[in-house]
């Protein structure tokens, strides 16, 4: 399979790259304490997936946002970037905190799908979290995709 090595050093806290892998859209982000706080205080039965989608660990482990999180301290998180309802590109609106329904993270514009800062679907349509792909740190500032 094909593998990209993707250089991050120029990525702020709060912000996200996204490159296209395999023709298709993957958020790089480097998050902020908020969102990664926002992300850990989530209760896992409120979660409609509970199953990280992680394709780093083997098995159905639960989403929790440690399961999903590239490192321990949760800064980077690598994801698909394609909505699993029906596949538009969602739109980044983390650090949202003050929104009613205090969500965060991505939205889909296309029929209103919700994912929280740590990329699980919270609300709408889409039946899974956006899903985490291969991916490993080579050295500090560069991720490898595939
Ligand atoms: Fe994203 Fe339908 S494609 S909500």
């Amino acid at each position: 399979l094909s593998s990209i090595r993707v250089d991050i050093s120029g990525v702020d806290q709060g912000t996200q790259l996204t490159v296209k892998w395999l023709g298709k859209p993957v958020f790089i982000r480097r998050r902020t304490a908020a969102e990664i706080e926002n992300a850990r205080a989530v209760d896992l039965a409120d979660l409609p997936d509970k199953i990280a989608r992680n394709n780093n660990i083997e098995g159905d482990v639960p989403a929790n946002d440690e399961n999903r999180t590239m490192d321990e301290a949760g800064e980077w998180l690598v994801q698909m970037g394609v909505c699993t309802h029906l596949g538009c590109v969602p739109l980044g609106n983390a650090g949202d905190y003050t929104a009613a329904d205090n969500v965060g993270g991505w939205f889909c514009p296309c029929h209103g799908s919700h994912y929280d800062t740590s990329g699980r679907i919270r609300k709408g349509p889409a039946p899974e979290n956006l899903p985490v792909p291969i991916a490993e740190f080579v050295d500090e500032s560069t991720i490898k995709l595939g």
